[in-house]
């Protein structure tokens, strides 16, 4: 079911009111920058609107992978022109395969020199892109796929959090097999297990970054409360 515009704007709206001050949107996103913009324009200051190229959509050819300057550039300036700004915060490049970056990131480098894009991300990335990536310009964030049962990311996390790298799991709470011992946890501090999951995600280290997504106002309220519970550490070791 599609979100309706008016439900995804009070959301929006109530998360600022809550003292979120970091949203994860893109162009290929369907209506996402839209939103955002009907919902947060003019943008306050302390607000980060990290967006992300790579896939896109064409009116004529569908989905696709940009893999030159001049698609990338395509991409840039439709996340512009969707979230009505000059300038964007953040921009990710989602990668999402083996192949080397180095040119596509380049490209959003020299975006960045000529004053379209403030900071430089990676998505879908391994180590070794993230090096690669790092070699070009400075990486502010990497964004991929973690949670409390897929944790391939660990020592990438350890590493991002020793070069001041902020890290942004995406589905983090979605999808989880609610175990015996997350229960006895969850019922303990009288949270859901979407809380708990968001929970142990940002107890995990420093340098995380949330960005859970949801379409509700009540789950928004709860995901933002699941910043201040705290776990113990045998509480995380039986998540574990
Ligand atoms: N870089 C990438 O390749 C990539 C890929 C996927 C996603 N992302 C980004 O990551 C964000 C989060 O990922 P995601 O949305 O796939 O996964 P997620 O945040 O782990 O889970 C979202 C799902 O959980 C539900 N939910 C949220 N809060 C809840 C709560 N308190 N209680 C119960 N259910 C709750 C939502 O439903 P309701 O709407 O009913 O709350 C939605 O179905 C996305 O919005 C997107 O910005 C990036």
């Amino acid at each position: 079911m599609r979100l309706k515009p008016e439900t995804g704007v009070e959301v929006l709206r109530r998360a600022v009111e809550l003292g979120v001050d970091h949203f994860d949107t893109a162009a290929f996103y369907g209506p996402a920058n839209e939103l955002l913009r009907a919902a947060l324009a003019p943008y306050a200051p302390e607000l980060v609107i990290a967006t992300k190229v790579g896939p896109g959509v064409h009116p004529e050819r569908g989905f696709y992978q940009a893999m030159t300057a001049a698609e990338l550039r395509t991409q840039v300036e439709e996340n512009l022109r969707g979230l009505g700004v000059d300038v964007l915060d953040v921009v990710n490049l989602r990668v999402g395969n083996a192949d080397s970056l180095a040119e596509r990131f380049g490209v959003l480098a020299e975006l960045q020199k000529a004053g379209l894009i403030r900071q430089l991300g990676v998505s879908n990335v391994t180590t070794e892109q993230l090096e690669e990536a790092r070699a070009i310009a400075p990486v502010v964030c990497v964004q991929n796929w973690y949670s409390v049962d897929r944790r391939d990311d660990d020592s990438l996390i350890d590493l991002c959090a020793s070069y001041g790298i902020a890290y942004v799991p995406f589905a983090s709470i979605a999808d989880g097999v609610a175990t015996e011992a997350a229960q006895a946890v969850a019922a303990a501090h009288g949270i859901s297990a979407q809380q708990l999951r968001l929970a142990w995600t940002l107890h995990r280290s420093p340098n995380i970054l949330a960005i859970p997504g949801t379409s509700k106002v009540a789950h928004l309220e709860q995901n933002v409360a699941a910043g201040a519970v705290q776990l113990t550490p045998a509480e995380v070791k039986s998540l574990e």
